[in-house]
């Protein structure tokens, strides 16, 4: 945790340890952290599995990018220094969700590295990337909100994909490819590898 501005601010301690929480809902606090291209199917898995994870008694939420950036974010741009904050922010809102003890999938393009690692290092075991990796041809020719037509024509400055990086995910804990899965298929995927990871506590079919 970084320093706060004033120097006169005490964290209150909770009476509840994560555990304690963990027996509550049945199962402990995690983080998905779908990553990929606009276009990929971030919110559209992370939705899904909501869902799904809910329909089995998980304590399941969703932050997407484009709504976040209507609240939380509607400050920020698109310029780097937008999206590491961007990050960071959804970084810490994931730091308190997955502490209250909430399965939280979070669709965000999250296109840089450091800014993932970032959060990875804020969370720890918490933190499982998943990299939604559809290509860039398959992104675009789907183009559901027409934004790649606009980026191309220039309508739509620093684009991920077109005119901004995107840096794939080098080791992630899940990588589904929605270029060849249906979304059903990605995300059986993901729901198998944390049944898998059912003896760690963390959620999975009852
Ligand atoms: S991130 O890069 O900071 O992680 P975020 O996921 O919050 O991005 O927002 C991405 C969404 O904003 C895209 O799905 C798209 O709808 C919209 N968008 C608008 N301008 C851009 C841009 N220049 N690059 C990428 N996405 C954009």
């Amino acid at each position: 945790m970084t320093s706060p501005k004033s120097k006169n601010i005490r964290v209150h301690e909770s009476e509840l340890h994560s555990e304690d929480r963990q027996r509550a809902h049945g199962h402990a606090g995690l983080t998905l952290w779908f990553t990929g291209l606009s276009g990929s199917g971030k919110s559209t898995l992370a939705y899904r599995l909501e869902r799904l994870l809910t329909e089995h008694g998980v304590f399941a939420y969703v932050l997407d990018g484009d709504g976040v950036r209507h609240g939380l974010c509607r400050d920020l741009g698109f310029a780097p220094e937008d999206r590491r904050e961007n990050i960071r922010r959804v970084g810490e809102v994931a730091g308190l969700f997955t502490d209250a003890g909430v399965v939280l999938l979070t669709a965000f393009i999250s296109p840089y590295r450091s800014d993932r690692d970032a959060v990875r290092a804020l969370l720890g075991d918490s933190f499982v990337e998943v990299h939604v990796a559809a290509s860039l041809e398959v992104c675009e020719s789907r183009d559901p909100k027409g934004l790649y037509q606009k980026a191309r024509s220039g309508e739509i400055p620093a684009f991920t994909g077109v005119s901004a990086p995107y840096e794939e995910p080098e080791s992630p804990e899940i990588r589904v490819d929605t270029g060849v899965l249906s979304i059903d298929q990605a995300a059986a995927e993901v729901m198998a590898w944390l049944e898998a990871k059912r003896e760690l506590g963390l959620p999975g079919r009852r």
